[in-house]
């Protein structure tokens, strides 16, 4: 069995992804509203860890490094490292371009999904800076797997997705969304063409969405005027 998914994201009324494009409200700021309640609801939501794409990871690891991938992919072995007491932050890095010098990410223990064409070298840097890593097959594109043996391995019960918009529709795309967590801030983007908090990279004919059907559980007006709205996903059979 995969860890439970739920997608934890904070939007503009108009859904879009990038809070420093955001206007204030208009009682305060909107960086304020931010830090009161984007992690402290996370928090409410009691779960082992997060998951966010390589991009949004280089929040906390600045470096990137150029890697040489392998021309035919080779399966290897995972490697989990001892993680004690604390929580997990999970990459999606199918490269292996972050260049992790520790294993701590924000106070967690950091765990990387990678492609099987990164070479060995990538691995042992990953492995001295004390980083868990597993595999998502070939190309990195499966998910499945790789959460199944990050919950089994790591006993991880319930992880948050927390972006950008391009993993969650990587996620919503393979049907691994299991609920959602959306604080809704008084403030608007505005402009056509700006990064949605779920945007699967699709054809114009892709429908990422399609068989899952959202049901509404609880909603909460949070101080200065944030709307927290729960739902759970359900699958057509
Ligand atoms: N509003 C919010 O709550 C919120 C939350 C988080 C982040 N953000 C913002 O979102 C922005 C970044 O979002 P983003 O959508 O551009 O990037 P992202 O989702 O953080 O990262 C995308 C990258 O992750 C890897 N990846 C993700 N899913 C994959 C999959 N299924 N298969 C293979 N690779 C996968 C790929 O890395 P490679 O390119 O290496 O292949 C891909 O380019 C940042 O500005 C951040 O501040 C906002």
């Amino acid at each position: 069995m995969r860890p439970k998914i739920t997608c934890h994201m904070i939007t503009s009324l108009d859904g879009r992804l990038l809070p420093e494009r955001w206007m204030d409200p208009a009682n305060g700021r909107i960086g304020d509203l931010i830090d009161v309640h984007y992690e402290s609801v996370a928090s409410r939501l009691n779960a082992d860890g997060w998951i966010v794409g390589r991009k949004t990871m280089a929040d906390f690891v600045k470096q990137h490094v150029s890697v040489d991938l392998l021309e035919t992919p080779m399966p290897r072995k995972s490697h989990f490292a001892e993680r004690g007491q604390r929580q997990i932050g999970v990459a999606i890095d199918p490269g292996g371009r972050l260049d992790f010098v520790s294993d701590d990410v924000g106070g967690d223990q950091a765990v990387v999904i990678l492609s099987e064409r990164v070479p060995d070298t990538s691995l042992e840097r990953l492995r001295a800076a004390g980083v868990s890593y597993v595999f998502a097959g070939p190309e990195g594109r499966d998910l499945s797997q790789a959460l199944e043996q990050i919950g089994k391995q790591l006993n991880v019960r319930h992880l948050l997705l927390e972006g950008g918009g391009v993993t969650n529709g990587a996620f919503l795309a393979a049907g691994l969304i299991d609920a959602l967590s959306t604080l809704i801030c008084p403030t608007l983007d505005g402009l056509a063409g700006v990064q949605a908090i779920y945007d699967h990279l699709g054809t114009g004919k892709s429908q990422p969405a399609s068989g899952q059907h959202l049901a509404l559980q609880a909603s909460e007006t949070l101080k200065g005027g944030v709307v927290w709205l729960r739902h759970d996903v359900t699958r057509d059979a």
